[in-house]
């Protein structure tokens, strides 16, 4: 059994320490746009995705110990002061901690992808996890899906165009191979080295969600 590692870093947080929902601007200290990444693994991603826009605040959330504990190294090791680390199951997170309407994009890469049948329904990407999701999408925020998984990144373009108040910014595609300008996680480039192909989902949000 793997051991459970104390984090002690100043990006980690605990969320049971915080308000619900969170005052994200007065945690960060400024008012940037908030960026969710859903699954963060071990940070490889958020890390060169922040450095690229430090005017953008960073939310990195996975149940991964270990995988927070290298995200937290990693983001100190390059000064970076927009992420903030937590440990947590998407869903709980986003009811709990964020306010509706106020998240300018979240990233969700190369989530598990359950691959046998009678374990599809555990896929954190559905259609119902869209519905219950976009309320806290800004409008005009974005919604960025990749897996190297070809069965899931075909089910989650096949059901996007049904999901009301999204706009397909790869359109006539539903999908793409390559993003322009967007950084790999470590799954995918571990995938990539196996030859495999990273499907791309980027939408937009056009509409305020009735619950906003
Ligand atoms: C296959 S790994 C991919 C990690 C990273 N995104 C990458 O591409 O390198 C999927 C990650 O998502 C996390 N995860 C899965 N379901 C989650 C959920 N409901 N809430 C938070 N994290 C989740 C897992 O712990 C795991 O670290």
């Amino acid at each position: 059994m793997q051991s459970f590692i104390q984090i002690d870093s100043p990006l980690y947080l605990r969320a049971e320490e915080l308000s619900s929902p969170v005052d994200w601007a007065s945690l960060f200290g400024n008012d940037n746009p908030l960026v969710l990444e859903i699954g963060s693994g071990t940070g490889d991603f958020v890390a060169k995705t922040a450095t690229d826009r430090p005017d953008r605040n960073y939310i990195a959330i996975d149940y991964y110990n270990k995988g927070c504990y290298k995200t937290c190294r990693r983001l100190e090791l390059l000064g970076l002061a927009n992420v903030r680390v937590l440990r947590e199951e998407a869903r709980q997170f986003l009811l709990e901690r964020i306010p509706l309407g106020s998240l300018v994009a979240v990233h969700i890469n190369c989530p598990d992808p359950w691959p046998k049948k009678r374990h599809r329904k555990r896929r954190l990407v559905n259609r119902q996890f869209l519905e219950f999701f976009l309320p806290y999408l800004a409008p005009g925020g974005d919604f960025f899906f990749a897996t190297d998984f070809d069965d899931y990144g075909i089910d989650v373009a096949e059901f996007m165009p049904q999901v009301a108040g999204v706009t397909n910014l790869l359109a006539p595609e539903l999908f793409r191979f390559e993003l322009e300008g967007y950084h790999l996680s470590r799954y995918m480039e571990k995938f990539m080295a196996q030859g495999k192909k990273i499907h791309y989902v980027h939408y937009k949000k056009v509409i305020p969600c009735p619950a906003i």
